[in-house]
């Protein structure tokens, strides 16, 4: 992977593989343009139902060597009777090697427990996904370092230093997501702060050292650099602004600016 990472979480967007192809040509076209090479990986997270064909998208364009699937959930067994899941093995057939584990929307909006968020990040790991793993706090009012430690530890139950490791991780404040009521983005300052919490968090608990962090929440093209000018930044994990083409260009523009 090269420099900043950014992944683009589409959630349930663009409503036709027509709109999503123009996305990407898009994407594509400006990158193609560059004359110098890019520092940027980019991971595309569409709907369940345009992953194959998003899939064979990137594999037939000029983004083949910077831009990687992603899925936007998986399941947290492999083999098993689970109504409208999708198993890890199932994402690796289809070429997917980023998956979103405990998007807020999920944590919050559908019921997922950080238990369950913990089995699916084990699922990720044994199919060799590699997990974005979301941690954030709903509010940040009150206790909310604790809350975030609590978070982390229970999403990181029972896993190894390496596995560990092997995660990114995505810090998206849930009052900071462009859907929600009220929402605002953080400041790099208060992230940093809050990323700190975590780190500390995990290298107390699996001497780890260097995590990666993506920020995310109402990410756009006024305050990208802001965030990712950050050394402890590696990138962001954008949703609305990722769906529609020309502010994801401009962003990535500006990304490719701070070098
Ligand atoms: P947003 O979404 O960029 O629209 O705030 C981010 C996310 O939910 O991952």
């Amino acid at each position: 992977m090269n420099g900043k990472l950014i992944v683009a979480n589409w959630k349930m967007l663009p409503e036709s593989l027509a709109q999503a192809q123009e996305i990407l040509e898009f994407t594509d076209d400006y990158l193609s343009s560059l004359s110098e090479k890019r520092e940027l990986s980019l991971v595309f997270c569409p709907p369940f139902v345009f992953t194959e064909e998003v899939g064979k998208m990137l594999r037939t364009s000029h983004l083949e060597h910077e831009a990687f699937l992603g899925a936007q959930d998986v399941a947290t067994e492999d083999r098993a009777a689970l109504t409208g899941e999708v198993s890890g093995p199932m994402l690796t057939k289809l070429g997917v090697s980023y998956v979103i584990i405990g998007h807020s929307e999920r944590r919050w909006k559908l019921g997922e427990s950080d238990e369950t968020v913990n089995q699916k990040l084990k699922a990720a790991l044994r199919n060799g996904l590699i997990p974005i793993v979301c941690i954030g706090e709903r509010t940040r009012e009150g206790k909310f370092k604790e809350f975030l430690e609590e978070q982390v530890t229970k999403t990181f139950t029972g896993l190894t230093a390496d596995e560990v490791d092997k995660c990114i991780i995505a810090y998206e404040p849930v009052w900071a997501i462009s859907t929600n009521p009220g929402a605002h983005p953080d400041t790099p300052e208060s992230a940093l702060e809050s990323i700190g919490v975590i780190k500390k968090i995990l290298n107390s608990k699996f001497s780890i050292q260097n995590p990666m962090f993506l920020y995310g929440g109402s990410v756009n093209s006024n305050n990208v650099a802001g965030f990712l000018k950050e050394k402890e930044i590696n990138g962001a994990l954008i949703g609305g602004a990722s769906v529609n083409k020309e502010e994801f260009v401009k962003i990535l523009e500006l990304i490719l600016e701070i070098g």
